[in-house]
């Protein structure tokens, strides 16, 4: 690879991404294969925590594979995979859980989420998970990591990790850092403004699929909860129409004074529907990429599996110099 920085970043294997995921990560995904060496990582070991149906947890981290190729991740560019295809980042993990502490992970926010909404499974994946993510990051010595602000946690759990077993084996980490998006913005629920989009969310209106067709697109803006008011414009206390004016901001590239003029006079039907219409014509092209990519399953296999012999490569030659380090004895 040449020498530019390296980027990771990895994706649940929920199958379809949300238009949060897509406008808040994953679309930025692509420009970034410009500038920088990116290394992109479908989770299928992180997902594991929460219990899956193997079924749909094989097809959903196909389809999340083929849905990254379908937003544009280009896998002569990047390097783009299955974290279980790659065995370095399991390997990595064992040996920094063992510099990890106990009182480091049981402050983690999302331990503390997910362990109360899953009580009847708090197993101790859900406890390392973060020590896993410091492991896909550092088996690359990445520099930079965009993550979302509900990872931010973790990605500083990964520096003080590569920190401390810095000071103890000898200066071999890089710390990586937040890689913070210009274009980034945070989706709300369509229903309640105040909430993230969430794929999880019960009412099915408060989410966009990026697979969802065009007809159920608009249908959900034209239902998108909004105020009392009736102007378009961006305000304090406007939620809903503030999380509409950034989705529409973020797929036409219009400024929110823009937008204003736009719609002055016209009322938020109007604007929803544009919204809506808008959003399916920019979505437009992933859903056919992706029926195209799906259909064609000698081709994805072909790319996931030069993708995970890349990664291998590239990791094992980071791991082997940690087994090294930390007094393992040489097998060969
Ligand atoms: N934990 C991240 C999430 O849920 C996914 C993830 C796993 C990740 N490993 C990573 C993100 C490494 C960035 C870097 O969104």
């Amino acid at each position: 690879m040449e020498d530019k920085k390296l980027i990771f970043s990895g994706i649940q294997p929920t199958g379809t991404f949300t238009l949060g995921n897509y406008i808040g990560a994953v679309r930025n995904w692509k420009p970034l294969q410009e500038e920088y060496n990116c290394i992109y990582c479908v989770v299928d070991m992180h997902a594991i925590t929460v219990r899956q149906d193997p079924v749909k947890l094989r097809q959903n981290t196909l389809n999340s594979y083929a849905l990254l190729m379908a937003c544009g991740i280009d896998t002569e560019k990047s390097i783009l995979f299955i974290q279980s295809h790659v065995k370095t980042h399991a390997e990595l993990s064992w040996i920094l859980g063992c510099n990890t502490q106990f009182g480091e992970l049981s402050r983690m926010t999302q331990f503390k989420d997910k362990s109360q909404r899953h009580a009847d499974d708090v197993n101790s994946g859900l406890f390392t998970y973060p020590v896993l993510m410091a492991s896909d990051i550092l088996a690359y010595n990445a520099d930079l990591v965009p993550v979302g602000v509900d990872q931010k946690q973790h990605l500083e759990l990964a520096r003080n990790i590569a920190q401390r077993f810095n000071q103890r084996y000898g200066d071999f980490f890089k710390l990586p850092e937040p890689y913070i998006s210009e274009i980034g913005a945070k989706v709300m629920s369509l229903q309640d403004p105040t909430k993230k989009m969430s794929k999880s969310d019960e009412n099915p209106n408060a989410v966009i699929l990026i697979l969802d067709d065009k007809d159920t697109i608009i249908r959900k803006f034209k239902r998108a909860v909004t105020d009392s008011d009736t102007e378009v414009c961006y305000r304090e206390g406007k939620d809903g129409i503030n999380n509409l004016m950034t989705i529409y901001a973020s797929v036409t590239g219009k400024s929110f004074a823009e937008i204003e003029s736009e719609f002055s006079g016209k009322g938020y039907g109007d604007f929803k529907l544009a919204v809506g219409e808008a959003v399916a014509d920019h979505l437009a092209p992933v859903r056919s990429e992706f029926a195209r990519l799906s259909a064609d399953k000698a081709y994805l296999k072909k790319c996931y599996t030069q993708g995970a012999e890349k990664a291998l490569r590239y990791s094992q030659r980071i791991v082997s110099k940690v087994y090294r380090k930390v007094g393992f004895v040489d097998r060969t």
